[in-house]
């Protein structure tokens, strides 16, 4: 078994942040979404990955290599342009060969892994298995319509509502669905789409099982999606204190203090991370937040937030619900004209008070 992992994409729903860097290299809880994956992934006792780059691919080589630091082989197949899920699979012919896989959406996270759904592909052996979530928004996500619990119908956004059954962005696959992904033609919004494919390979008459997805489960396409992420992945991390914190601070509940990180006069509300040579001063953090490396925050409140790193926070109340891209100096103005002085990159969303 092998495994294909996207990670190209336009990400234009998280744009600025999409702008400079690949959406899969957002940290959540302080670790990339996409290293999440590929540790699911080797967790299952898979070893050999391809993982799909578009135009992010110099950023994610850098940050994945060879895959060694995780356990893995790595090879990398350049996507010539997001033209969907079906062509990733289309031009990973050569590397995927005749061997069944799991397809991952790389900026897909997921509770509790992925080695109970190779288990199932394993013990039944269709043709395709998928993992579904009901959601409230269907109209987002690629849907399937069940007889019992066979697929009959697979819709990609559906503009009308026939089913809030959404495929999890886990998939597996044998040898089959090549022939699938060649017979398709590009939707309406020019995608080669596996929704396509897989309805390809139930009007063959070949197997397509469904099961539902246990755990929690998130696409973290839109900023809201990423901070619930944060949320759910802090919630699981063991309190650590690695780093230094003085007598005059409070750590409350579960919180990661990392090396080099100094915690100075400051309460800290878990779940909640500091990153490696990250200093907090008269600050009160969390719950819901993570603090990449590098930061400096002080006298300031942040709660329900992501920071990247190398921010600086100084005399900033009340932030919440927060993405903060790489290196954002934001802080309280102290000089006249009094006013809000912004210089902010394209496509960014700012809410005042
Ligand atoms: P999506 O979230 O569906 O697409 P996107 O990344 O282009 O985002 P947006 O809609 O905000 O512009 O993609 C799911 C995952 O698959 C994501 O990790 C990107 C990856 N992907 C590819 O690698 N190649 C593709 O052709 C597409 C469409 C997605």
């Amino acid at each position: 078994m092998k495994a294909l992992v996207l990670s190209g994409g336009a990400g234009s729903r998280l744009r600025p942040i999409t702008h400079t860097s690949a959406k899969q290299l957002i940290p959540v809880a302080n670790k990339p979404i996409l290293f999440h994956g590929l540790e699911s992934i080797r967790d299952a006792g898979i070893r050999e990955v391809g993982i799909v780059v578009g135009h992010t691919a110099p950023e994610v080589q850098d940050a994945v290599g060879d895959g060694t630091a995780f356990g893995l082989s790595v090879t990398y197949i350049p996507q010539e342009a997001p033209l969907g899920l079906a062509h990733a699979v289309l031009i990973s012919r050569e590397f995927l060969g005749d061997e069944p896989f799991v397809m991952y959406l790389g900026d897909n996270v997921l509770l509790e892994g992925v080695a109970r759904f190779v288990e199932r592909f394993e013990r039944h052996r269709p043709t395709a298995q998928i993992f579904l979530a009901r959601v409230p928004e269907p109209e987002r996500f690629g849907v399937a319509v069940l007889e019992g619990d066979r697929v009959v119908r697979l819709v990609e956004k559906p503009a009308e509502h026939i089913s809030d059954l959404a495929l999890v962005g886990v998939y597996l696959f044998d040898a089959a669905v090549h022939e699938a992904v060649r017979a398709i033609r590009p939707s309406w919004r020019d995608e080669l789409e596996i929704t396509d494919a897989i309805q390809h390979l139930i009007d063959a008459g070949l197997t397509v099982r469904a099961e539902m997805v246990e755990g929690w489960w998130k696409d973290t396409g839109r900023p809201e999606d990423l901070l619930e992420a944060n949320r759910m992945m802090l919630s699981t991390l063991a309190s650590r204190v690695d780093g230094e914190v003085d007598g005059e601070s409070r750590l409350v509940g579960r919180v990661v203090v990392e090396r080099g990180a100094k915690v100075i006069r400051s309460s800290i509300r878990g779940p909640a991370i500091v990153g490696p040579d990250s200093v907090v001063e008269g600050s009160m953090i969390g719950p819901h937040t993570s603090i990449y490396h590098g930061c400096r925050v002080q006298g300031s409140e942040i709660r329900d937030s992501i920071v990247m790193e190398d921010c600086v926070i100084e005399g900033v109340h009340g932030l919440s619900g927060t993405i903060l891209g790489r290196a954002v100096h934001v802080r309280r103005s102290t000089t006249p004209p009094v006013g809000h002085h912004l210089v902010v990159g394209d496509q960014s969303h700012i809410e005042l008070l």
